[in-house]
C-alpha cells in the first residue's frame, strides 16, 4: 500500500520568526483513517493547509499521492476534497445546491452529480432539509453540509479539520459511520479532534502533535504503549493530594485528583486509600490519558 500523504521535515512560519511546524515528519498510508491530534496551537490546521496546496512549507517536503505539493498542486487538488476548521456553507443557498453545484464546478456530469448529491444528503441525515436555505439551519446542520460536499465527491483522500465539532451525539456516530465507510471504500481521510472517543473509535491511526513537533505516530495502542501507566486512579476526599505524586504523575480533575500510575502503584494506592477512607476508582489509561501525558499538559504542576 502507498503512502496518501508524507511530510518530511516539515517546517512552517506565518511571520518569519515563530515556528509553527517544526519538522514534522509522518506517513499517512492510503485507506486509511487517520487522525492528527494535538492542543490549540499544536499546528494541526497548518499542517492540513500545507497538504492540501493552500499554504506553503517555509522548509521541508509535502507529498500527497507521490506528487510534491508544491510542483503538483493542480493535480493534487483533482483528487482531494476538504473540509476546513472555519468552513461554513453560503447563508442564502440549498444543502442541495451546495452538494450538487460543487460536483458540477468538479466537473463531474449532471445525472452523477445529482445521483451523488441526493445519496449523500441522506448518508449526513440532510434529506429532509435539502430545500432549506443553509441560513435557517441549525449549527450542526450547516457542520454537515460541509462534510457531505467533501463526501460526496469520493475524491482519493479527504481532510477533514475538526468535522464532528458541534454535533449532537446521533450526528456524530452517524458521521463516525460515513467516515469509516470512505475509507471501507478505500478512500483515505484525515482528520482532526480533539475527541479523544472519537479518535479511539474512527482511526486505524494516529499522531499526536506538541508545538510543530510529532509526538509520536502509531494505532491506538502503539501511542498507548508509549506511555509507562497502566493505570489511572481517581481518588477523592484525601486532605492533601501532595503523597499522591509518590504514585506517578497527579492532575486534578473537578474535586479529583487523577493519578497514572502502575499496576503495583494502582494496587498500592487503592489499599492505602481504602485504610484513609477516601473514594476511589481505578481503571486502565485511556488515550486520553495518554494524549495528556505527551501533547504537553503539565501534570505534575497542576496538583500543585
Ligand atoms: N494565518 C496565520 N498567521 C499567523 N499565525 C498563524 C496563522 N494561522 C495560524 N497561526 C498560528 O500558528 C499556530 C498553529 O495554529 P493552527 O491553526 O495550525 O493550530 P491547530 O493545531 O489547528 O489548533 P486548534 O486545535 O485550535 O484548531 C498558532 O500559534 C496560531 O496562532
Ligand atoms: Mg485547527
Amino acid at each position: 500500500m502507498g503512502a496518501a500523504v508524507e511530510s518530511e521535515d516539515l517546517w512552517k512560519t506565518y511571520d518569519g520568526q515563530n515556528w509553527v511546524l517544526k519538522g514534522a515528519t509522518l506517513t499517512v498510508n492510503e485507506g486509511e483513517v487517520f487522525a492528527l491530534l494535538g492542543r490549540n496551537g499544536a499546528g494541526k490546521t497548518t499542517f492540513i493547509r500545507i497538504a492540501c496546496t493552500l499554504l506553503k512549507p517555509s522548509r521541508g517536503t509535502v507529498r500527497v499521492l507521490g506528487r510534491d505539493v508544491i510542483a503538483d498542486a493542480g493535480w493534487i487538488r483533482r483528487r482531494i476534497a476538504v473540509v476546513p476548521q472555519e468552513g461554513r456553507p453560503s447563508n442564502l443557498s440549498t444543502p442541495w445546491a451546495h452538494v450538487y453545484y460543487y460536483l458540477i464546478a468538479r466537473g463531474m456530469p449532471r445525472s452523477e452529480a445529482a445521483r451523488r448529491a441526493s445519496e449523500y444528503l441522506e448518508a449526513m441525515e440532510l434529506w429532509e432539509v435539502k430545500d432549506v436555505i443553509c441560513g435557517n439551519l441549525s449549527g450542526g446542520m450547516r457542520q454537515r453540509v460541509y462534510v457531505a460536499m467533501a463526501m460526496a465527491t469520493e475524491a482519493d483522500v479527504l481532510f477533514l479539520d475538526e468535522p464532528t465539532i458541534g454535533l449532537d451525539p446521533i450526528s456524530k456516530t452517524t458521521m463516525w459511520s460515513q467516515i469509516r465507510r470512505a475509507s471501507e471504500e478505500g478512500r483515505t481521510v484525515i482528520v482532526t479532534t480533539h475527541n479523544m472517543e472519537e479518535a479511539e473509535t474512527i482511526s486505524d491511526r494516529v499522531s499526536i502533535i506538541n508545538a510543530g513537533r510529532i509526538v509520536v505516530t502509531g494505532s491506538v495502542e502503539e501511542v498507548m504503549s508509549a506511555v509507562e501507566y497502566d493505570y489511572r486512579v481517581d481518588v477523592e476526599g484525601m486532605a492533601d493530594p501532595q503523597e499522591l505524586n509518590a504514585y506517578g504523575p497527579v492532575r486534578r480533575i473537578g474535586d479529583r485528583f487523577r493519578v497514572l500510575t502502575t499496576a503495583s502503584g494502582a494496587r498500592e494506592l487503592a489499599e492505602v486509600a481504602v485504610e484513609r477512607g477516601w473514594r476511589v476508582n481505578v481503571s486502565k489509561t485511556s488515550l486520553e490519558d495518554a494524549f495528556i501525558l505527551l501533547a504537553g499538559g503539565h501534570v505534575e504542576d497542576e496538583a500543585r
